[in-house]
């Protein structure tokens, strides 16, 4: 993030909720006089470290964590902490596990991990949880409550009685289209645990979630969705502001269901096209979205770049800034009441997003 991009967004702003730079993203919080501090934090998300053999790995993903984690440390001002959106590995080895945690380990600030599929279904995320400890749980920080979920669990009797070896499994859960998968939950036994936690929170305290998968539904055959993910959405309704991140879909998506704002981050590896623009069937991609434009697949680093976020009394605007691509800004409207795109709301403005079939 430039200084000068920062200086004119918080006198822009008042700036409640910046988030800076994918594959980086930087989120800064302050929630007005009452609160005691303001504070940023960076979200980093899907880096799918790939092991090929031996000592190597595939470059291309390796060098979108490094470069991650080289612009977080170079941040000004330090984020209080980062968070990992998920999918460290790409098929949950422990060698892809401990690769990732490696190049992650060079971050100079405390990280708070999400549990992504692809680091769970080979060995139902043991190797995970040995290394960096629960895969649910919630912290508070400076007057904002946090809850980080682990949203892609899924039936038990698809999880344990299908599959000759945990390999199996995970490569039927980690393709993208496989008819074989099995749709995303947070679960009744998360949910439980959830409400009990917060019940214990103010209803006027600001709630940011962090979830792997979408508490939402946009399209079941790549799971772009969680399955339990309106349950969810019940408990944290009582809730004056909510915000929810998600990493997952690896682009721009952002939603309003009544009081949670929804804004899915993009991955350090890849981007994902948008589900109707590849296989031709309906999805439920928020109407709000406009999806983005991806004009250079071969650009390694497409459909990465810079991000800001900026919360007014509670409601979040995401300024996007992508490398060879155009920037978008997506404000919360008051008017309205959810994010709007500024540049491309009307059709007539619009990129029309690549085809791919
Ligand atoms: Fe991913
Ligand atoms: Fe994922």
């Amino acid at each position: 993030m430039s200084k000068m991009n920062r200086r004119n967004f918080i006198k822009a702003g008042g700036a409640l909720l910046a988030v800076g730079s994918l594959p980086l993203t930087l989120v800064e919080i302050a929630f007005g006089k009452s609160s005691p501090e303001n504070f940023t934090f960076a979200y980093i998300s899907d880096s799918h470290i790939t092991h090929i053999k031996g000592g190597t790995f595939v470059n291309n993903w390796d060098r979108g964590l490094i470069r991650a984690v080289a612009e977080a440390n170079l941040l000004t001002p330090r984020p209080d902490f980062i968070l990992y959106g998920g999918d460290i590995a790409q098929l949950g080895t422990p060698a892809e596990i401990d690769h990732g945690l490696e190049i992650l380990g060079g971050l100079r600030d405390k990280v708070h991990y999400v549990m992504g599929e692809h680091d769970y279904y080979l060995d139902l995320g043991e190797h995970w949880r040995k290394k960096l400890g629960p895969d649910h749980y919630s912290f508070d920080h400076k007057g904002v409550h946090f809850v980080v979920l682990n949203s892609i669990l899924t039936h038990d009797s698809w999880t344990n009685d299908k599959w000759d070896s945990g390999m199996a499994r995970m490569l039927a859960m980690a393709r993208l289209d496989n008819p074989e998968g099995s749709p995303f939950m947070v679960g009744d036994a998360q949910r439980e645990w959830l409400s009990k936690d917060l019940d214990k929170v103010d209803k006027d305290t600001p709630v940011v979630v962090v979830s792997h998968s979408p508490l939402q539904k946009i399209y079941k055959g790549w799971n772009f969705w969680t399955d339990d993910a309106e349950q969810v959405q019940a408990l944290l309704k009582p809730f004056k502001k909510v915000t929810v991140l998600y990493g997952h879909v690896h682009q721009i998506q952002y939603n309003q269901i009544g009081n949670i704002s929804f804004h899915a981050a993009m991955a350090t590896a890849w981007p994902w096209p948008y589900p109707s623009t590849y296989s031709q069937v309906e999805s439920h991609l928020p109407k709000l979205t406009v999806e983005m434009n991806r004009a250079d697949a071969f650009f390694e680093r497409d459909a990465t770049g810079w991000q800001f976020i900026n919360m007014h009394t509670g409601n979040v605007d995401v300024h996007y800034t992508l490398p060879e691509n155009r920037n978008r800004v997506v404000a919360f409207d008051e008017k309205t009441g959810a994010p709007v795109d500024t540049s491309y709301r009307t059709d007539a403005d619009r990129i029309p997003p690549q085809a791919h079939y």
